[in-house]
């Protein structure tokens, strides 16, 4: 058996977990990050694309930010459209300035994969038989398989970043957890297909066959989601059949609709809103889709997931840096704040836009409403405006080691030399015989 010695050990390598190995890199701490998938399978698997001015932020100061420079997609305003019409919320002018950038989850997953590969701290792909132990006590364990070697990883923490199916949450005894969750009665249809985006800006639309959405990818692939029934079989779906429904549903009456082109992907997507909480037993951290799940109407999925780390890295570097655990101790609260907050929101542009089976005309009629009165009031744009690119962070990044103003470069060696003294200071005296760092995936290099 290899025994593998770290500060934090990560399970799961999507946004949460490499967000939060790189933010500890940053900052002199040491983890080890155990994916159970393929490195391929990782990158290529197709999520949502709509990141918040301070994820974007984020990215930057972190010093990851150049695919997103290079190839994000600054979206000033987005549209949304019923009774045939579309109706445009310009967030910058409504929050002064701020935007998202539509940029692949999966290109965000690959720049951080890169970045990981980079610092050459401990990532493994393809691990088996993942388990999370002595949860309770100062020395948490991760095991699992790896090329047929037993390892086990000896930490001083665990970070639940495994997702919504995940072993982490299961790990935490049901007594301590409370559950919430609504399951909807739909679910999405998203393909990509091949074609110039035929208009700048997200569409949402309102339909009385449901909802739908235009979204994009670069300028030459669209991004387009229908509204179908949650276990809807992708086989019932023709690529005829999809775009006949996409017409219907999105064209407008001034003759916009989306372009059409060879579809490339497509999948079914059911929808919930789940949260667990509190997102901390004893030495395990929950973070991202492990602790959370949101509709992706109001694509805060990533957001949240990067909001989750970002206090989580901070209370990690007071705790090696000053020995102080109130930050940890506080990580549940204050990430549960921002978590309902975005639950709230994605709820109700859910409920707003999309068609419930057991909807009747009175409902109809609410939902016109609501939606003439956002694209009406400026306040009700405003309010929209300020969610749809993000409440103010939790936590100012300069608290989570980075640079103040968002600077692309990594921290200045000198900040991190010195981080690290203070780090090796901290760890524990290596137990005779236990390797402190071992192996790293060779398949990385
Ligand atoms: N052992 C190791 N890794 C695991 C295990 C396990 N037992 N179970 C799951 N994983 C991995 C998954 O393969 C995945 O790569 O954990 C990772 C979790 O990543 P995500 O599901 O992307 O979750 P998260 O990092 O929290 O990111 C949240 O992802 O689902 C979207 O909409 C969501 O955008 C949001 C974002
Ligand atoms: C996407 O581009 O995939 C996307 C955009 C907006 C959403 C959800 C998904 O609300």
């Amino acid at each position: 058996m290899s025994i593998i010695r770290t500060q934090v050990g990560i399970v799961g390598a999507g946004p949460a977990g490499l967000l939060l190995g790189h933010l500890l890199h940053l900052n002199g701490i040491d983890s080890v990050i155990v994916e159970n998938r393929s490195r391929e399978y990782v990158i290529d698997r197709v999520r949502a694309g709509v990141l918040e001015q301070g994820t974007v932020d984020l990215l930057h100061a972190m010093g990851v930010g150049s695919g997103l420079q290079r190839a994000g997609l600054r979206h000033d305003g987005l549209y949304i459209s019923f009774d045939g019409q579309r109706h445009r919320i310009d967030l910058a002018e409504l929050t002064g300035g701020k935007a998202i950038t539509v940029y692949g989850q999966n290109e965000v997953v690959r720049d951080l994969i890169e970045a990981r590969v980079q610092t050459q701290r401990p990532l493994y792909f393809e691990a088996g038989r993942v388990s999370v132990t002595a949860l309770e006590s100062t020395t948490p364990t991760l095991r699992f398989e790896h090329n047929g070697d037993e390892c086990e990883v000896r930490c001083d923490f665990i970070a639940g970043c495994d997702g919504f199916h995940g072993i982490c949450r299961p790990a935490i005894p049901e007594s301590v957890l409370t559950v919430y969750d609504r399951v909807y009665p739909f679910g999405w249809l998203g393909i990509l297909a091949e074609a110039t985006p035929s208009s700048d800006e997200l569409v949402y639309t309102r339909h009385e066959r449901g909802f739908a959405l235009f979204s994009m990818r670069s300028p030459s692939l669209t991004r387009l989601y229908l509204q179908v029934p949650p276990d809807e079989p992708i086989a019932n779906w023709s690529d005829e059949a999809i775009w006949r429904e996409m017409m219907v549903r999105m064209s407008t009456r001034d003759g916009w609709r989306p372009n059409v082109g060879r579809i490339i992907q497509k999948s079914v997507t059911p929808m919930r809103s789940f949260v667990a909480a509190p997102m901390r037993h004893g030495h395990l951290f929950l973070a991202g889709d492990a602790a959370h799940i949101v509709p992706p109407t109001g694509a805060k999925g990533l957001n949240l997931a990067a909001s989750d780390v970002l206090v989580l890295a901070r209370a990690l570097k007071a705790f090696y840096e000053d020995h102080t655990t109130a930050y940890l101790d506080s990580y549940s609260d204050v990430c549960l704040r921002r978590v309902w907050k975005a639950q709230r929101f994605s709820w109700w542009m859910t409920s707003t836009l999309h068609r419930f089976p057991d909807a009747n005309p009175f409902d109809d009629q609410r939902q016109i409403a609501d939606l003439d009165y956002l694209t009406s009031s400026r306040a009700a744009m405003a309010s929209l405006a300020e969610q749809y690119v993000g409440l103010p962070a939790e936590v100012p990044l300069e608290d989570a080691g980075l640079p103040i103003g968002g600077s692309s470069e990594p921290l200045a060696g000198r900040r991190r030399d010195a981080v690290q003294a203070q780090v090796d200071d901290h760890l524990p005296v290596d137990v005779p015989g236990v390797a402190n760092h071992v192996v790293h995936d060779p398949d990385l290099r």
